[in-house]
C-alpha cells in the first residue's frame, strides 16, 4: 500500500486540467448493459472506481476494450444477471447495475453494496422505486434478488429522509426506459450526473423528459442503440482544485471545469473573499485577502454538494473565526475532523454540525485517510501546512483522483508516494 507525503506550505501555481466525471461515468457505464450495440465512451477518468465497474462489466458478460482516449464496450454472447459481491461490496456505484439488468434481462441478482464510513446508506429508494414498476424482490445471502418478467411504467415519488437520491432516481430510470407506457420520477435527483446519464440514454434513444430536474417523465421504448458519448468534467473533482487553491493562496487556473454546476460553491467562495475569474472553459484562481469564516450546509443539488464539504472544512479550519458545517446529506460525515485536529485545526463536533474556530497556520502530522473526499481535504490540509505530512491509505484517493500528485506537481507541489 502506498502513502501520500506532502512537504506544505508554499503556495502552489499554473495549470491543472479536471479529468471525466467518476459519478457520472458509473451509471453510464451501467447503462451500456441495456443495447447490445457497441458503445464508446471518452474521457474516462482512470481510476480505481472505473477500473471496478468495468470489472463488473465484464463478469456480467460484456466485452471492455480500454485504450489511450476511449473505452469500447460490446456484447459478447448473453448477458448474466449476477452482479458479485467481491465487486459491488466495494464500490456503491456498481448497484446501479439493478436496473439496466432488470430491464433487459427480466432479472437481477445484485449483492446489497457495502457498509461505508460516510454513513448507513440504505437502500429502501432504490427497492420503492423498482417495485413501483412491477418487480418482486427478495432478499438471499446478502444478495437483492429480483425478477420482472415485464416492467410497467409507474408514477414513483422517490424522496426520502434525506431528500433525493443520486443512485436510486439513476436505478430507476434505467429500469423505465425499457419499461411498458410512462413513468414518472417525482422528487428525482437534480445532479448534474443524472442530467448526464439522461442525454446517455437519450442518445441511446429512450423517451425521457426533465432530467436535471426534480421530475422525470419517461416513456418506454422496445430497444436502445449504441453510442458514442464523452464524459462532462467531474464537478468534485473542479470543486476540490478550487478550494486547495484558496487554502494555499495561491494563483490557479482551472481547465475543462463548467463552473455552473458549483454555484453553491462558488456563492460561498465569493462570501468568504475567494476571487474566482471566469474565461471559456477555464477558470482563474486568486488567493483572497483577510478571508472570512462562512459558515454551510450541504443539501442536494443544487445546494452545497457533500463531497466538498470535507474540502470546505480544511479551508475553513485556516480562516480565522468561527465556521458551523452542517451535512444534511450524510449527517455523519465527519471522519475528517480528528484528523485535521492532529495538524493543529480546531474543530469539534456537535451531533451533525462541525464548529470550527479558524487557526492562522497548520502543522504537517501523519493522518489516516478514511474515505475519498475525506482523503482529498488532508491534501489540501497538507499542502497548506508547515511541514512533512504523511497521509496513510490513499487507495481512498486512488478511487476519484486520477494522478493527482502527477496532478500536483505540475503546480509546483512537493508530493510523492511512499511505500508503506
Ligand atoms: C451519490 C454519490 C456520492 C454522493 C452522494 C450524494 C455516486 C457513485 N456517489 O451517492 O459521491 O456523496 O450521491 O450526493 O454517484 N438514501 C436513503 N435511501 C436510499 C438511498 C439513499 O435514505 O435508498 C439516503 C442516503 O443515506 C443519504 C441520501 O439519501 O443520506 C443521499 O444519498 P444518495 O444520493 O443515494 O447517495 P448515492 O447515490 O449513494
Amino acid at each position: 500500500m502506498d502513502k501520500f507525503v506532502i512537504e506544505g506550505g508554499k503556495p502552489l501555481k499554473g495549470e491543472i486540467r479536471v479529468s471525466g466525471s467518476k459519478n457520472a461515468t458509473l451509471p453510464i457505464l451501467a447503462a451500456t448493459l441495456l443495447t447490445d450495440e457497441p458503445c464508446e465512451i471518452k474521457n474516462v477518468p482512470k481510476l480505481r472506481d472505473t477500473t471496478t465497474m468495468l470489472k463488473l462489466l465484464k463478469s456480467l458478460g460484456k466485452n471492455v476494450e480500454v485504450s489511450k482516449d476511449k473505452i469500447m464496450i460490446t456484447a459478447n454472447g448473453t448477458l448474466n444477471h449476477v452482479a458479485d459481491y467481491d465487486l459491488v461490496s466495494t464500490m456503491r456505484g456498481s448497484f446501479c447495475v439493478l436496473g439496466p439488468l432488470l430491464a433487459k434481462l427480466g432479472k437481477a441478482k445484485v449483492s446489497m453494496p457495502g457498509g461505508c464510513i460516510i454513513g448507513v446508506r440504505p437502500v429502501d429508494l432504490h427497492m420503492k422505486g423498482i417495485l413501483a414498476l412491477g418487480t418482486k424482490t427478495t432478499m438471499e445471502g446478502g444478495y437483492v434478488n429480483a425478477v420482472a418478467p415485464k416492467l410497467k411504467g409507474a408514477h414513483i415519488y422517490l424522496g426520502g429522509v434525506f431528500g433525493s437520491s443520486v443512485l436510486a432516481t439513476a436505478n430507476v430510470m434505467m429500469a423505465a426506459v425499457l419499461a411498458h407506457g410512462q413513468t414518472v420520477i417525482e422528487s428525482a435527483a437534480c445532479e448534474p450526473e443524472i442530467e448526464d446519464l439522461g442525454n446517455f440514454l437519450s442518445e441511446m434513444g429512450a423517451k425521457i423528459e426533465g432530467h436535471g430536474t426534480p421530475r422525470i417523465v419517461i416513456n418506454g421504448v422496445r430497444r436502445l442503440e449504441g453510442v458514442s458519448y464523452r464524459m462532462s468534467p467531474d464537478r468534485i473533482e473542479a470543486g476540490t482544485f478550487i478550494i486547495m487553491a484558496a487554502a494555499t493562496r495561491s494563483h490557479m487556473t482551472i481547465r475543462d471545469i463548467h463552473l455552473n454546476q458549483l454555484s453553491a460553491l462558488v456563492d460561498k467562495l465569493n462570501q468568504v473573499g475567494v476571487v474566482i475569474e471566469k474565461d471559456k472553459d477555464s477558470i482563474h484562481v486568486k488567493p483572497g485577502r483577510n478571508l472570512k469564516p462562512v459558515s454551510m450546509t450541504t443539501y442536494p443539488h443544487p445546494g452545497f454538494p457533500t463531497d466538498l464539504q470535507a474540502q470546505y472544512a480544511a479551508l475553513m479550519s485556516l480562516v480565522p473565526g468561527v465556521t458551523v458545517i452542517t451535512d444534511k446529506v450524510f449527517p455523519d460525515r465527519f471522519m475528517h475532523i480528528p484528523e485535521l485536529n492532529r495538524m493543529g485545526a480546531q474543530i469539534r463536533r456537535e451531533g451533525g454540525v462541525a464548529i470550527i474556530e479558524g487557526v492562522k497556520q497548520l502543522y504537517g502530522a501523519p493522518v489516516m485517510a478514511s474515505d475519498l473526499r475525506a482523503s482529498a481535504a488532508l491534501v489540501i490540509a497538507g499542502l497548506a501546512a508547515k511541514g512533512r505530512t504523511d497521509i496513510h491509505r490513499i487507495y481512498h484517493l486512488e478511487r476519484g483522483y486520477e494522478d493527482l500528485d502527477k496532478k500536483l506537481v505540475g503546480l509546483g507541489a512537493k508530493v510523492w508516494r511512499e511505500r508503506e
